[in-house]
This record gives C-alpha cells, sequence and structure tokens, in this order.
C-alpha cells in the first residue's frame, strides 16, 4: 500500500468534488470457482483499491459528507479463520493503513445504510459489475437487484472519473515496473516463436513471469498467429514459418496498477518482405501517434492521425487506393483498422471502464461516433497532463469481413479488393504501448520492448 496520507487525500478530494449524502464503496468479495470454498484468487475492486488501498475481501469504505467521518466496515476474524489462515491485521489495523480511524462490524452497515434510506440521504455508488455486489447492495437499499443500477450517482461516477484519469507519480512509477515485468514476459514469448512450438506453451511461460515477478496478468493473454482476430484467447495453434504472432500481454501487481503491451513478430525471428511492408506501416501509425500526444489535443484526432498513416501506407502498397484523407475521412480504413486506437491504463486495463466508457472517453465536445471502426474508440476527448493511455494501431486482414465488404463493394474508390484477397491468410498486426501525457507533450513509459523490424530480428537470432 502507499502511505496513509495518500488514501487520506484521494478521499478529500473527492469530498471536493461532491455535495452532500453517503459514498458508498462495497469491497470485492471472493468468488467461488466451483464450490464455494475453492475460489478464485482475490482480486480488489479498482475504486475501492484508489480510495482506501485495502486488499481484503469483505470490506466496505464508507464517506459520510454530511458527519465528516470516513468508515471502514469489516469483521476481524475468529480463531475458526485463524486456524486456516494464520493471523490477520484486526479491521481496526487495517483501517488505519488507509488513513482511517473509524471502523464497525460489516452488520452494522445494514443499519447504516437502511437508517439513512428511511431518511431519504442520498447513497452514492458506482456502477457495479459483479452479481455479488449488486445483491449486496440491493439488500441495503432495500430495492430489487434489477433496479439497483437506476441508483447509480452519475455525480460520483463524474467525480472518480475526474481523479482516476490523474495519475500521480507514485501511480506512473507503479505502471513503469509493470511495464518492466511485461518486457520480460514479451522478449521471452519472442525468443520462443519457433516453427513447432505451440502458442500455449509461450501464453503459459509468460504468464508465469507475471505471477512469479508481479502479479497476475492485468487481462487473459492475447497470444496467437490468428492476430486478426482481435482478442484471440485460443491457445492451440502450432506456431509455423510464414505466420506472425501477436503478443498483447500485460500484468499487474499488488496494488494492482497494470501494463498492456502488444508486439507482433515473425514466426522463426525473420520478416518476409511482405511482412516488413505492412508491419512498417503499423510502426509509422505507433511512433507518429505517440508523437502527437500533448495535453489539450482530442484523443479522436490521434486516432485519425493514425488511420490516415495506415491508409497512406496501404495505398501505397496498392491494397488502398485514392487519397488516404478521404479515404479515412469515408472510414475506408476500417476494414483493416476496425478498432480504436488506445484507451485510459490504470487500476484497469482499460481504465475505468466499468465507470462507463462514455463517462470516461467523452464529453459535451467530443461525442462517440457512431461509425463502424470510428463506435469502437473508447476515448476520444481531450487529452490532459497526467493521463496514461495505450497506444495501440493495428493492421487486420479478417477474411469474413473482407468477404462482406467485397461483396457490397463497400469503399471500393477506396480498395483494391484484388490485391486485398492476396492478404487473407496474412493474420494482423498489432503494436501497442504505454504512454503518460507530459506537460510538453508525451512520455512512453517502461524500459523499451523491441520493436523496430532490426530491433525484433536481432533479438530473436
Ligand atoms: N489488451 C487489450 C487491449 O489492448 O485493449
Ligand atoms: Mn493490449
Ligand atoms: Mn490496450
Amino acid at each position: 500500500m502507499f502511505p496513509p496520507a495518500v488514501y487520506s487525500e484521494r478521499r478529500k478530494k473527492l469530498r471536493a468534488e461532491l455535495s452532500t449524502g453517503i459514498v458508498l464503496f462495497l469491497g470485492n468479495t471472493d468468488m467461488a470457482f466451483n464450490y464455494p470454498a475453492n475460489t478464485y484468487s482475490f482480486r480488489q475492486d479498482s475504486n475501492f483499491s484508489y480510495f482506501f488501498g485495502l486488499d481484503h475481501p469483505d470490506l466496505a469504505g464508507m464517506l459520510d459528507l454530511d458527519h465528516g467521518k470516513d468508515i471502514i466496515f469489516g469483521n476481524d476474524l475468529d480463531i475458526s479463520d485463524i486456524i486456516w489462515m494464520g493471523k490477520q491485521p484486526s479491521i481496526a489495523e487495517q483501517a488505519a493503513k488507509a488513513g482511517i480511524s473509524v471502523t464497525f462490524p460489516l452488520i452494522e452497515l445494514l443499519e447504516y445504510i437502511g437508517m439513512a434510506v428511511a431518511k431519504g440521504r442520498k447513497i452514492h455508488f458506482a456502477p457495479t459489475y459483479r452479481a455479488e455486489t449488486r445483491v449486496q447492495l440491493a439488500g441495503l437499499l432495500g430495492v430489487d437487484h434489477q433496479k439497483v443500477h437506476e441508483q447509480v450517482s452519475p455525480e460520483l461516477i463524474r467525480a472518480i472519473v475526474k481523479l482516476r484519469m490523474l495519475k500521480d507519480e507514485l501511480e506512473v512509477k507503479e505502471i513503469e515496473k509493470m511495464i518492466d515485468v511485461a518486457y520480460v514476459m514479451h522478449t521471452t514469448a519472442m525468443k520462443m516463436a519457433k516453427p513447432g512450438v505451440v502458442e500455449q506453451q509461450i501464453a503459459g511461460t509468460i504468464e508465469g513471469i507475471s505471477l512469479a515477478n508481479a502479479g497476475p496478468v492485468s487481462f487473459p493473454v492475447i497470444l496467437t498467429v490468428n492476430g486478426q482476430t482481435l482478442h484471440n484467447h485460443y491457445h492451440g495453434n502450432v506456431l509455423s514459418e510464414g505466420r506472425m504472432m501477436v503478443i498483447d500481454a500485460g500484468c499487474e501487481n499488488d496494488l494492482h496498477y497494470a501494463s498492456d503491451i502488444t508486439r507482433t513478430v515473425p514466426v522463426g525471428g525473420k520478416f518476409s518482405q511482405r511482412q516488413k511492408e505492412i508491419y512498417e506501416i503499423v510502426l509509422k501509425a505507433n511512433m507518429e501517434a505517440t508523437k502527437a500526444v500533448k495535453p489539450g489535443i482530442p484523443f479522436k484526432d490521434i486516432h485519425i492521425l493514425a488511420a490516415t498513416e495506415i491508409a497512406k501506407g496501404l495505398t501505397a502498397l496498392g491494397i488502398m487506393k485514392g487519397d488516404p484523407n478521404e479515404a479515412v475521412a469515408k472510414g475506408a480504413h476500417t476494414l483493416f483498422f476496425p478498432h480504436g486506437l488506445g484507451h485510459p491504463l490504470g487500476l484497469d486495463v482499460h481504465d475505468l471502464e466499468g465507470m462507463g466508457e462514455n463517462f470516461v472517453g467523452y464529453d459535451n465536445e467530443v461525442q462517440r461516433s457512431k461509425e463502424f471502426g470510428l463506435a469502437y474508440l473508447r476515448f476520444g476527448r481531450k487529452l490532459q497532463t497526467g493521463f496514461v493511455m495505450t497506444i495501440e494501431p493495428g493492421i487486420y486482414f479478417i477474411p469474413e469481413l473482407i468477404e462482406i465488404w467485397k461483396n457490397e463493394n463497400r469503399n471500393a474508390e477506396f480498395i483494391n479488393y484484388d490485391k486485398v484477397m492476396t492478404y487473407l491468410d496474412f493474420g494482423g498486426i498489432r503494436i501497442e504501448d504505454d504512454v503518460l501525457v507530459t506537460a510538453d507533450g508525451v512520455r512512453v513509459l517502461g524500459r523499451p520492448i523491441p520493436k523496430t523490424v532490426a530491433e525484433i530480428e536481432e533479438l530473436m537470432a
């Protein structure tokens, strides 16, 4: 955990954003894997982690705005728990680490909230993503669990987004530590990418590196020779010469700060001419987009800039045609780059996504597009100093999508379908880094992971 003052300060800032009522953060419970006593590894709720830091199940944190009190609700362990789990810090000792001196047994939360509801006081809580939390909230609030979401507090969501989006030095340091572990994961995967190896052997090895050096992976490892499927979690293919392998993987630590890095390498370690040509386009899009990052620029503009680089590169290869700017304006590039350029990164790999993407990535100034491709952009609004974002352009040849577009002759003035058909066996390429928006521009975070053709070929040789 960070020092107690960090959490006190974060809660103080949250108070300043809100007016009246109670702010309730239910920490996560243990989740059953296949029967109640056999659980998944515990993962604390990210908002709870941010404001209270405590990493044990079955806690609740509260800010009573009207009475100026911060409270931790939780149960001290009894001897039967201690026999199985060993001695644990008391709730009061835990709360002190979060800068809190008031604690109550968990059962008292029901009465506290019940009385507040009876008095008509506002209970602020954030959107839920686990049924357990929803059911617990339903019980506390006395509403049907299907109606809990109707009482979520937009005021609280906006306040949380405002605070958590701005990373301080302590947080950036934690993220960078996780990128440094990702360095080992990615370079190990690159060295293992030889013909005959099964994807699972590499995916398992790098997940082990994450566990051995940090904590769990920050999302299920994407490691595949079928990189044209954006979030491909199947690891059963045997690597063969001529394929590219996408590695999209990161880890999180005990404070739950995450990394999220993608590299794409040729199986066997040597790029073919065709692979190199497509790779260089994605690399240029990645580098140009990174260079454009600075406070005040809408992320949507950087997405368009990356898309334009991709359209230019594909036009030079004869895969696209016509004016690249026009092609992007019409959305023709989305056949090859159907996703968004990136997203915030922090305590969640898609930081704050559970608060609702439109609260996080859009505002009155920049609104979400409904167009194919651009609609997937998770974040479009202006960047600010202290934001941590991913930059992750890609080029993919998705046979099923190509078939649909070709049959409709969609954007035919910008796409050379005859040429595209010769790339159906290509797969996909994505290159992803994690960057900090600084007062004067951008800093690519963490130890640089081989990224140019020469760097990758040298590492894999
Ligand atoms: N790891 C999923 C993504 O890059 O967004
Ligand atoms: Mn990723
Ligand atoms: Mn990402």
